[in-house]
């Protein structure tokens, strides 16, 4: 039973700040995904956890204990890399077992250990073999099984997935979320990938420039991103977002920009007035020959199930349309497009707020 806890945490490399007063909660359990660009604090934030990386300043607690000062081997917690770090010359079994030898664990428990890993992994035929012998899915499986042999009291894996092709790390990404309810033990997992966040995190972590974002389920922070950079790094395709000013007509608010106007109505929208941001995801559109924007369509992108059309709206403006599948399209065609205005996001222009009321 442990509970992670990251109080105030910070790290500096010299004069720069890469992670800025990071406080976030790791319940008993829970899956917690890390997501943000290249470069935003991810790894950086896990190594602290690992004790790979001091802390510049904040505590870290595993359980009830005061890890911050503490040696990696000394947290019970087990890493998995993206490179996976596997010995070469040693054999699966081997590099499974040898976390155990070195903190010389009872002969018996190693066996025992090694056979479950392989079986919750399925590479009870692979023991045999050195990783040169492997596929690149297969070696993730005995990284990951490196780490479950030790039963820790949390896994941390950073971009586990990013050196396997799109089908098998979709495979793979099944697993991590079936072998997560199997083991029920805390998970931080670390990605750049937005869907992987969406589909194995309990919560998500959005970081960009080292500050945490927003903290919530992957619906919450999908359905009610806190700024625009949220609102653009969650969700694929991204969210449409156009520039213009907020006025009232006829005591109605009404987003207007050259060629775009969109009615406002409902009270979360009584008190904004000026330049803002229009945010709305492309499902979010449809077309329809009601629609109250006139449109061109630019380009087609037939996605099997779905159709995501490009249309041209006034002067620079183009939408992303996510229809169901649409076979009547053709480039250039004109079209009306309607708006879902309950699902509508509006963003302070200067700061990237959103101005939904909390
Ligand atoms: N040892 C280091 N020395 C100086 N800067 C570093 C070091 N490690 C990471 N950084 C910088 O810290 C920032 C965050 O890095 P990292 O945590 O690896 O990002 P992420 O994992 O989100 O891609 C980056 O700007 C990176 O260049
Ligand atoms: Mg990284």
């Amino acid at each position: 039973m442990a509970q992670i806890v990251l109080d105030q945490v910070r790290k500096s490399y010299g004069d720069v700040e890469v992670v800025k007063e990071l406080s976030l909660t790791i319940h008993h359990g829970e899956f917690v995904v890390l997501v943000g660009p290249s470069g935003c604090g991810k790894s950086t934030t896990l190594r602290m956890v690992a004790g790979l990386e001091d802390v510049s300043a904040g505590t870290i607690r595993i359980g009830d204990k005061d890890v911050t000062q503490l040696e990696p081997k000394d947290r019970n917690i087990a890493m998995v890399f993206q490179n996976y770090a596997l010995y070469p010359h040693k054999t699966v079994y081997e590099n499974l077992a040898f976390g155990l030898r070195m903190r010389k664990a009872p002969a018996a428990e190693i066996v025992q250990q090694v056979k479950w890993a392989a079986e919750v992994l399925g590479i009870e035929h692979l023991l045999d073999r050195k990783p040169r012998q492997l596929s690149g899915g297969q070696m993730q499986r005995v990284s990951l099984g490196r780490a479950l042999v030790r039963r820790p009291d949390a896994f941390l894996l950073d971009e586990p997935l990013s050196n396997l092709d799109a089908k098998l790390r979709v495979h793979m990404r099944e697993e991590i979320g079936a072998l997560h309810k199997r083991v029920e033990t805390s998970m931080i997992y670390v990605t750049h990938d937005q869907v992987e966040a969406m589909t194995l995190g309990d919560r998500i972590v959005v970081m960009h420039q080292g500050y945490v974002q927003q903290v919530g389920t992957p619906l919450e922070v999908y359905d009610h991103p806190r700024n625009r950079f949220v609102a653009g790094f969650i969700g694929a395709p991204e969210m449409n977002f156009v520039e213009g000013e907020v006025t009232r007509i006829d005591g109605t608010p009404v987003f207007q920009t050259s060629g775009l106007r969109v009615n406002l109505p409902g009270e979360q929208w009584s008190k904004v007035q000026g330049p803002v941001v229009l945010g709305v995801r492309p499902e979010h559109l449809s077309i329809q020959d009601s629609g109250e924007i006139s449109a061109r369509v630019n380009l087609i992108e037939q996605l099997g199930a779905q159709t995501l059309l490009l249309c041209d709206v006034g002067e620079g403006i183009r939408l992303r349309v996510l229809s169901g599948r649409e076979d009547r399209m053709r480039g250039d065609m004109p079209c009306r497009i309607t708006v879902n205005t309950q699902k509508m996001h509006l963003f302070d222009r200067s700061n990237g707020n959103s101005l939904l009321p909390t």
